[in-house]
C-alpha cells in the first residue's frame, strides 16, 4: 500500500489586481515589477472573503477530484499564516463549513512551505496506521496583511488556496519522501510584528502599520535560493532519485528570478519547471498546491512521472518532497 495524493483542487478569488492597478497606488511600474519579479497580476479577496472561504472551495474541488465522500475524511490540517482569526483554528472553521464533526483539526503556521509540510504530516499519520484519509488545505489571504503603501512588498502578494486529499492506496507509489527545514534566527527578516501576545493590537500598533508583513527583500532573496537548492538536493539524496529523473519541478512562486536561479543551480531545465507566478504572485502556503493542481489540469502530470516540489518562506521554513504518480 502507498500513501498518495488521491485528489487535488484549488481556488483563487475572482478579483484581479494588475501591475497597472498598482501603478495608481504606489510609485512603481509594470516594467519594474515584470523584470524584477515576473508577476503581471494577482488575485485579491473581496471584503466578505477570508482564508476559510477560499479553503472551503478548494477543499470541495479536491474531494470531488479524489472521488470520495467527504465523510471519509478523518483529519483536517490547514496551513495558513492568515487565519480567519487567531482562534479557533481555521481547520475547525473549515470542519463546520464542510459539515463534518468529531474529527481532529489543527492549523500549521509554516508560511509558504505549508502545502509540503501538510503533505508530510499527513503521510506520517497515514504510514503509522493512525488514519487513512486526511484533508490538507493550504490557504492564504495575503492581501489582508499587505501594506499597500509599501511598494517593495505589495507588488508580490496575492490570495489563493489549494487542497489535497491524502490517503492509503493500492495504486502506488505516491509520496516517496520529504525534507523539512527551518531556521528561526531569520525570523525578523520576514514577519508581521503585531497582533500576537508580544504586541497585542492597539491604536499604536495600528497607526505604526505593524499589522502588515515586513520583509528585507534582498536578504530573503539570497537565502531563499540557497535553502531551496539545498532542500532539493537533500530530498534527492534521501529518496535515491536523480535530478535527471524529475519530470516536473514545482518550486514556490515568490519571484521568477529566484525560480530561474534555483533551476540553474540544480541543473533542472526551465522546460521541466512549472510557472504560474505571472498570474498569481506569491500566495504563500497556496502557491505550490495551486501550481500542482494547474499542472495536473493542463495534462502535465502523467502516470509514472516523478514530481519534485520545493518551498521557502517566513520562519525561515523550507521544505521539499518527491512524489511518483
Ligand atoms: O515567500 C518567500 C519569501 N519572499 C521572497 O522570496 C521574496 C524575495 N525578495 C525579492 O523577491 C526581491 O528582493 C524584491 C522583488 C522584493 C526586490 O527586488 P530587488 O531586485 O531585490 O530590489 P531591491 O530591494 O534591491 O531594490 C532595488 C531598488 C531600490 O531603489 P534604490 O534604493 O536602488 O534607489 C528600491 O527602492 O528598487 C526599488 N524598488 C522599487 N522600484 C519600483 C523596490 N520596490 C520597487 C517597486 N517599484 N515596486
Amino acid at each position: 500500500m502507498a500513501t498518495k495524493i488521491l485528489g487535488i483542487g484549488s481556488y483563487v478569488p475572482e478579483k484581479v489586481l494588475t501591475n497597472k492597478d498598482l501603478e495608481k497606488i504606489v510609485d512603481t511600474s509594470d516594467e519594474w515589477i515584470t523584470t524584477r519579479t515576473g508577476i503581471k497580476e494577482r488575485r485579491i479577496c473581496s471584503p466578505s472573503e477570508a482564508s476559510s472561504d477560499l479553503g472551503y472551495k478548494s477543499a470541495l474541488n479536491a474531494i470531488a477530484n479524489a472521488g470520495i465522500l467527504k465523510e471519509k475524511i478523518e483529519m483536517i490540517i490547514t496551513a495558513t499564516i492568515t487565519p480567519d482569526m487567531p482562534f479557533p483554528s481555521t481547520s475547525c472553521i473549515m470542519q463546520k463549513k464542510l459539515g463534518l464533526d468529531n474529527i481532529p483539526c489543527f492549523d500549521i503556521n509554516v508560511a509558504c512551505s505549508g502545502f509540503i509540510y501538510g503533505l508530510e504530516i499527513a503521510r506520517n499519520f497515514i504510514d503509522s496506521g493512525t488514519y487513512s484519509t486526511i484533508l490538507i488545505i493550504a490557504t492564504d489571504c495575503m492581501s489582508s496583511v499587505t501594506d499597500y503603501t509599501d511598494r517593495s512588498t505589495c507588488i508580490l502578494l496575492g490570495d489563493g488556496s489549494a487542497s489535497a486529499v491524502v490517503a492509503k492506496s493500492d495504486e502506488g507509489p505516491g509520496i516517496l519522501g520529504s525534507y523539512l527545514g527551518a531556521s528561526g534566527k531569520y525570523a525578523e527578516l520576514l514577519y508581521m510584528p503585531a497582533g500576537g501576545s508580544r504586541q497585542p493590537a492597539s491604536i499604536g500598533t495600528v497607526s505604526q502599520r505593524l499589522h502588515y508583513m515586513k520583509m528585507e527583500g534582498s536578504t530573503v532573496y539570497k537565502i531563499a535560493i540557497n535553502s531551496m537548492v539545498d532542500a532539493v538536493n537533500m530530498v534527492l539524496k534521501k529518496t535515491g532519485i536523480s535530478k535527471d529523473d524529475i519530470s516536473l519541478f514545482i518550486p514556490h512562486q515568490a519571484n521568477l528570478r529566484i525560480i530561474q536561479s534555483v533551476g540553474k543551480n540544480l541543473g533542472i531545465p526551465m522546460e521541466k519547471t512549472f510557472i504560474n507566478i505571472e498570474r498569481y504572485g506569491n500566495m504563500s502556503a497556496a502557491s505550490v498546491g495551486v501550481a500542482l493542481d494547474e499542472a495536473a489540469r493542463a495534462g502535465k502530470v502523467r502516470k509514472g512521472d516523478i514530481i519534485c516540489m520545493v518551498a521557502f518562506g517566513s520562519g525561515f521554513v523550507w521544505a521539499s518532497n518527491i512524489i511518483k504518480i
